[in-house]
């Protein structure tokens, strides 16, 4: 027997015989063929047999065979029949006939069916026999495991585009970049200085000059950013309008792109396409990629804490000019382009990893893991176990019943508002994945629900009064349980690891993605298309999660802890004149009253915290807060530091307060560097730069029936010649031009000569930093040097 790694399954339907195309790994990437039968099941009688095969022959097919199989359905092991039939989408038609018997596994994507039925697990390693050109003879999953290491290539182009809208039919491609480990490079049909620009003949030959270039380099995963939508959707129009040959597959096909919905889905044979763009969006809203925007320069600098060096060098809508004047700044054209793939080379390398911890916990194949909502991934991975426990699998909810469930809305978390204020020596105590361990420990699953083999005494009861089995481990805790111990173990070992190190930034991004897994486990039982819907299961898990967190702020309270601040799973206490010892005494107490797969950990002990208020001053406000911890790190929640339509001096002067504040707690430094920030604005001689405000034109022009001024200074950039649609994002600067609408002192910041001091001074810098100052004390008269001298030193 060889080894392999799964890296794709496909199929293919040749001379009516369903194929399974097998993309594998040894040191190379390399295909095995299978053959694998289309198959659903059916509870009804045996008699049944001839009627279904003539549905068949009625059909233009046939039934392979009918078997009888013992299969468990809602926990009970039934005798039911194995429709075999020749291809995947002879299933519905031959289920058309027969649905007044209950049918199941008829709707289940045909690749997820085969590694479940193989038992096998993408990205790890199996055992094979083959003959012939690659014909599977024997298959096996292997318990072994080794090391994954691809070669990865990044790509770019860059397109003549004098409107802003791309026409791959009439417009040519300029230049196309690429970068790997060993080598990046630029190819075009203009020469240049740069010894890393390959200047050959045509456009055509440049496109087939780079796919060649993955076949040498022998490429397994190809990154792009918004290369779906853009750049190969366009260098395969492009191709298809001037012949050129686009075979950019390891068999030199050209790329399958199918738009879902918003969705574009873009395959290369042979290689795993891996489009960075939306995978850094939905990172970006679970948490795990810190930026407010996201083109490619921003995500760069999120992942890599560097800033983007090249994308200053041409403005993107200059680059038709650039191409057609051939001055010097061609030459900069070409290394801005090379810088594109620079960066999304190394955001791939941060993000990959990511995705192939995903892709091994989920069952789900790489590429499909870069396209898949979480609900596919929890999907796939219960459907893998369900065949493992010879259980079936639970059909799709009908359309009416999608609907009722949309309706139905359950409880969520428990939040405690924070009281306002800065408050020094705080303890952070939260749950360890709360919900997969209450899932786990109290058994929740739909078939766990009522059963009959435990007394009402026996069985887990929820604060709500659903009652689940404690006898047979449902399929979800099971399942749960493994992903847990697996966070569990890595996540023991990040804390071990020192912040930023290498092996602290190889493990944290799969402790994270694990955590993402786990917790979408509990949308997915409530979630409206689930194969396991449970309202129940659901509700009582944010009750129980309500339950424990109450238990923890009462017991934090009677041993003299003031709780600041709770929400969901977590609580932040203040210790006053406790000490570690006593804090971690309560944090043990605390857990020895939980079942034992459920823990409490301590996220942190934080010399100093600030909690802001809401608009209306009556309480704090939810997810905003800034801690600054024993390391003098500071960990910033909800404020909005970094938005774009704020100007820079605004942005710097908050962070700068907020840091003197954590930091050194020293009110009238904070209150020094506001004023010398307006003094200095007064004096009017600050950097033109620190005022631009960027917002972006979100409808044609002419749709705007209120001058923002953005519109505005949209409208003298039409003027000036300049090219604005929707999307464009407009710099201006409120200038000093006499009026009373603000809008029309906007001026474009490449025309602004002067900037409006009162403007910055109490609409920038003061509403950006009163918020924080108002916790201290500082009212804003105070800030504007009214005058106001009441001596609010209280807090320091
Ligand atoms: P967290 O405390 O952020 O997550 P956690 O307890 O699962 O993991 P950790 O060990 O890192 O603390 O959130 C608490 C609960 O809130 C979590 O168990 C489930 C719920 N939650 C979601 O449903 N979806 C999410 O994306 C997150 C972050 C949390
Ligand atoms: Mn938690
Ligand atoms: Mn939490």
């Amino acid at each position: 027997m060889q080894e392999a790694q799964l890296i794709d399954v496909n199929y293919k339907i040749i001379n009516n015989n369903t194929i399974i195309e097998l993309l594998c790994k040894d040191t190379k990437f390399f295909n095995l063929y299978d053959k694998f039968d289309a198959y659903f099941y059916v509870d009804g009688p045996i008699t049944i047999k001839n009627e279904i095969e003539q549905i068949a022959i009625n059909n233009n097919t046939k039934i392979k065979r009918i078997e009888t199989v013992k299969k468990k359905i809602k926990g009970k092991l039934k005798n039911i029949l194995k429709i075999v039939c020749i291809t995947p989408s002879d299933i519905s038609k031959i289920k058309k006939g027969i649905e007044r018997y209950p049918c199941y596994e008829h709707k289940i994507r045909f690749k997820q069916k085969y590694i479940n039925y193989k038992k096998l697990s993408p990205l790890h390693l199996f055992e094979y026999s083959s003959e012939g050109e690659g014909w599977v003879t024997e298959l096996n999953p292997s318990k072994k495991s080794i090391p994954l290491n691809f070669k990865c290539c990044a790509f770019d182009i860059e397109t003549y585009t004098p409107t802003g809208l791309p026409k791959p039919i009439k417009e040519p491609v300029l230049m196309i970049s690429y970068s790997t480990d060993k080598e990046s490079k630029v190819i075009s049909y203009k020469k240049s200085k740069h010894d890393y620009v390959e200047t050959v003949k045509t456009e055509n030959k440049m496109i087939e000059t780079f796919c060649d270039k993955l076949n040498d380099l022998d490429i397994e995963v190809l990154y792009g950013y918004n290369s779906a939508n853009f750049d190969l959707d366009y260098l395969n129009k492009r191709s298809q309008s001037t012949g050129a040959y686009f075979g950019i597959g390891r068999n030199e096909s050209p790329p399958r792109i199918n738009t879902l919905g918003r969705n574009t889905i873009a395959k290369i044979d042979g290689r795993i396409h891996i489009d960075l763009y939306p995978i850094s969006q939905s990172l970006g809203r679970m948490g795990a990629i810190d930026a407010q925007r996201f083109r490619l320069q921003d995500v760069y600098k999120a992942v890599t804490g560097t800033k983007s060096i090249t994308k200053e060098l041409i403005n993107k809508s200059d680059i038709w000019k650039v191409w057609d004047a051939e001055t010097d700044d061609l030459e900069l054209l070409f290394e801005y382009s090379l810088g594109d793939s620079v960066m999304t080379k190394l955001i791939g390398d941060k993000i990959l990893p990511i995705e192939i911890e995903v892709s091994k916990a989920s069952k789900t194949t790489l590429f499909d893991v870069t396209n898949a909502s979480s609900s596919r991934l929890v999907e796939n991975l219960l459907m893998y176990y369900s065949n493992l426990r010879n259980e079936i699998i639970p059909n799709i909810p009908s359309g009416s019943e999608i609907i009722a469930r949309l309706h139905d809305q359950v409880q969520g978390a428990y939040v405690k508002m924070p009281k306002p204020g800065i408050y020094d020596n705080l303890v952070v105590f939260d749950f360890r994945s709360l919900y997969p361990s209450i899932i786990i420990s109290h058994n929740v699953d739909p078939n766990t629900l009522n059963c009959t083999c435990c007394t009402d005494k026996e069985k887990h009861i929820s604060p709500l009064s659903h009652k689940f089995c404690s006898k047979n481990k449902g399929l979800v805790p099971e399942v749960l349980e493994e992903l847990i111990s697996t966070r569990i173990k890595l996540k023991e070992k990040l804390k071990q690891t020192e912040k930023n190190s290498t092996e602290y930034n190889e493990l944290y991004p799969r402790v994270q993605a694990l955590k993402i897994l786990a917790n979408s486990f509990y949308g997915y039982l409530l979630y409206s298309r689930s194969r396991w819907y449970t309202r129940e299961g659901g509700e009582s898990i944010t009750a129980w999660a309500r339950y424990y967190i109450k238990q923890t702020i009462e017991k934090a309270e009677k041993n003299g802890f003031e709780v600041i601040y709770s929400d969901t799973d977590s609580t932040f206490l203040l210790m006053s004149n406790k000490t570690k010892n006593e804090t971690l005494k309560l944090l043990g107490d605390i857990n020895a009253t939980l079942p034992s797969d459920m823990k409490l950990d301590l996220e942190g002990f934080y010399p100093r915290g600030l909690f802001v208020a809401k608009k209306t001053r009556k309480t704090g406000a939810k997810k905003k807060y800034a801690l600054i911890d024993e390391a003098g790190n500071i960990k910033i929640r909800g404020f909005e530091l970094v938005r774009r339509d704020w100007s820079n001096v605004a942005k710097k002067t908050q962070k700068e307060i907020l840091t003197t504040i954590l930091k050194e707690g020293d009110k009238d430094k904070a209150l020094n560097i506001v004023k010398d920030v307006i003094k200095q604005i007064r004096k009017g001689d600050m950097d033109l730069n620190e005022f631009v405000i960027f917002n972006k034109i979100r409808k044609p022009i002419n749709d705007y029936k209120i001058l923002s001024p953005e519109v505005h200074a949209a409208k003298q950039l039409i003027e000036k010649g300049k090219e604005i649609h929707v999307g464009s994002l407009v710099g201006y600067i409120i200038t000093d031009i006499k009026s009373k609408n603000i809008s029309d002192k906007a001026v474009p910041y490449q025309y602004a000569k002067t900037y409006d001091i009162d403007y910055y001074v109490n609409k920038q810098v003061i509403p950006a930093v009163l918020k924080i100052l108002e916790e201290l004390g500082v009212e804003e008269s105070e800030l504007k040097g009214e005058g106001k001298q009441i001596g609010l030193n209280y807090f320091f």
